[in-house]
């Protein structure tokens, strides 16, 4: 398979922090955007139910020798850990996964490894990312985790990467905070890039909602589903590249 980053001119250097505060001693919240990485409950199990479950893994997992994930957000990496947790625990011995990220202000270890020791279950997945995690991130950083993982976090605003990359993406995780606070996350144009990019039966997952979200990713083309949202939210979106 073709590398769907290598080939892309990198972006420029985004080593620009985000504006940060801590609440409740280890969450992080944006000053930035106005929102919290991931949900006040529980982050780490939102991430199973909206993006693993939302995208049919990890059963799909079994069905293919190698697996493309795209994810609109990095942030501290929590989707990522969580997501290379369950990979470890139902992979088959010779599958790949290739998760690729991209994210406008990459976070520096020490704020990656603040936020997600609040979770001992992916204590080892933190220790092992932030020990590699490079000091100034910028351009593309690509990472080879196991022999069967690698990461690879693209560097600059979403538009640029998604639309540079190559195509073949199997699932997506639609993480760029709320659609009301980062319409960039959300536009007919990125929609339309990322739909491009995904291979026929691929699907994405989002806790977003809103009616202009949905509407935008129907008319890329995706069929798209409304589901149960995460603790008490009362809707999320999943969908499928039908050609
Ligand atoms: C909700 S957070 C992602 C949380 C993350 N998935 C995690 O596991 O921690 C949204 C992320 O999108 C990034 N972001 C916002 N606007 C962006 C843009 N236009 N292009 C790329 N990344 C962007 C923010 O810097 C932030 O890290």
């Amino acid at each position: 398979m073709t590398d769907p980053v290598s080939e892309q001119t990198p972006a420029a250097e985004a080593n620009a922090s985000q504006a940060l505060e801590w609440r409740d001693g280890d969450m992080p919240y944006s000053t930035a955007f106005g929102d919290h990485f991931y949900c006040q409950t529980d982050g780490r199990l939102e991430c199973g139910h909206v993006f693993l479950a939302g995208n049919g893994l990890p059963a799909r997992w079994n069905e293919q020798q190698s697996f493309l994930i795209g994810e609109l957000g990095f942030g501290t990496g929590l989707n990522f850990c969580e997501t290379w947790r369950q990979w470890r625990q139902h992979r088959q011995s010779n599958s790949k996964l290739h998760f690729i990220s991209f994210e406008l202000y990459p976070m520096r270890s020490e704020e990656i490894d603040r936020a997600l020791s609040r979770w001992p279950e992916i204590d080892a997945e933190r220790q092992a990312l932030v020990a590699v995690w490079p000091e100034v991130p910028g351009g593309i950083v690509t990472l080879t985790l196991d022999a069967q993982t690698r990461l690879s976090v693209v560097c600059g605003p979403a538009i640029d990467g998604v639309s540079q990359a190559a195509a073949g993406f199997d699932a997506w995780y639609l993480d760029g905070f709320a659609p009301s606070r980062n319409v960039d996350m959300w536009s007919p144009e990125l929609m339309q890039h990322l739909h491009d990019k995904t291979v026929s039966g691929g699907t994405f997952a989002t806790y977003a909602a809103a009616g202009f979200v949905r509407r935008n990713l129907q008319a890329a083309g995706f069929t798209v589903e409304r589901r149960k949202g995460f603790a008490g939210k009362r809707e999320m979106l999943c969908g499928v590249r039908q050609a």
